[in-house]
């Protein structure tokens, strides 16, 4: 059976190389192994305070970015969430079935919840994975291509398909994480024992930044003791890091760029590691501006919401039937 291929990114703050490693750049090659529903999960971007302007320039600046990537509009269908509302109603539905105890277990939300004052963490929020789950099994998806923070999701998922199948019958997909060998996880560049993530300015590298800024952060990355080039993610994170964004963007394994760099000096590695991601953002940058200024983003969106809604309406009704929900109206 051909794979169903899911997966959406939150238009929200900006776009960094992580996303762009974890999973932007290898989604057209996953397009080839079945039907792929890809995302802008804008109202996922509301569980955190963010300005209306904002939002709409950064789900442009997404779907331009998707395009950028090589996504293929007729291989993929590309849509805006809010414009599908089955994952809306879907959600009021299953959120009956995820529960308080587990939610609350969600790593991602207790790291943002506690940088929060008790009275505004809004119930979106908390219940972000209900939501995510919805869209996933909306479509019937096999494979969830994700980085390494994103997995825990997919595993409550996977918890609900169980819940829901026993007590039902066989109506949601089960689906799986897929996560990329190489670059599940990049790091920050000024801190390498957190995740590169949409808000540190010095440590991320930003899809959209100039290039000389790109090699400015590249060239002054917190490097680690020894000279050595060695990937030891322990007593060599900031190396090992570097080597991770060098053989994801090369497509090699890390033992390849190990090798690659026997004998350089620290200085030397970053300046190729730099000319590496300045070559590919640069090239993808200039898709980026194609995109945008030609508004070709418009055309793609309508026509994936046109598909998204109709094949999303059936798991919908399959499980509004299961569920007891009477259909009198069509
Ligand atoms: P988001 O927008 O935070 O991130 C988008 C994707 O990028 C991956 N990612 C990374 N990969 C490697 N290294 C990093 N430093 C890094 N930072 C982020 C994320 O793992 C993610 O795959 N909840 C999701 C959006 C979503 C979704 C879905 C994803 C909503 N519904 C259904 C899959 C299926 C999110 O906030 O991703």
């Amino acid at each position: 059976m051909a794979d169903r291929i899911l997966t959406g990114i939150k238009p929200t703050g900006k776009l960094t190389l992580g996303n762009y490693i974890g999973v932007l750049k290898h989604l057209n090659e996953m397009t080839d192994r079945g039907e792929a529903f890809i995302f802008i999960a804008d109202l996922h971007a509301l569980t955190l305070p963010i300005d209306p302007n904002e939002l709409r320039q950064n789900s442009i600046d997404l779907a331009c970015f998707y395009l950028a990537a090589g996504l293929d509009p007729e291989k993929a269908v590309l849509f805006l969430q809010s414009e599908v509302s089955a994952h809306s109603e879907l959600n009021s539905i299953m959120q009956n079935y995820l529960y308080m105890g587990e939610l609350s277990r969600m790593t991602q939300f207790k790291d943002k919840s506690a940088k929060m004052k008790e009275n505004a963490i809004g119930l979106g929020l908390f219940a972000y994975p209900v939501l995510m789950a919805c869209d996933i099994v909306l479509y019937n998806a096999t494979v969830v291509p994700v980085g390494e923070d994103q997995v825990q999701h997919v595993e409550l998922t996977r918890d609900l398909v169980n819940r829901f199948n026993n007590r039902y019958g066989d109506i949601l997909q089960m689906p799986k994480a897929e996560m990329r060998k190489v670059g599940a996880r990049i790091m920050s560049l000024s801190n390498p024992t957190i995740k590169m993530s949409k808000s540190d300015p010095k440590g991320d590298i930003f899809l959209k930044d100039d290039l000389a800024v790109v090699r400015k952060k590249i060239m002054s990355a917190v490097t680690d003791t020894g000279c050595e080039v060695k990937y030891d993610v322990e007593n060599k994170p900031g190396i090992s890091n570097l080597l991770t964004i060098y053989a994801a963007l090369k497509d090699i394994s890390i033992e390849e760029a190990e090798a690659h760099f026997v004998g350089y000096r620290y200085g030397d590695f970053k300046k190729e590691v730099a000319d590496v991601v300045c070559e590919d953002l640069g090239k993808f940058q200039e898709k980026y501006h194609y995109f945008l200024d030609n508004k070709l983003y418009e055309e793609v969106l309508k026509k994936g919401a046109k598909r998204a809604n109709e094949e999303s309406q059936k798991l919908l009704k399959k499980v509004k039937q299961a569920v007891g929900l009477l259909t009198v109206s069509e």
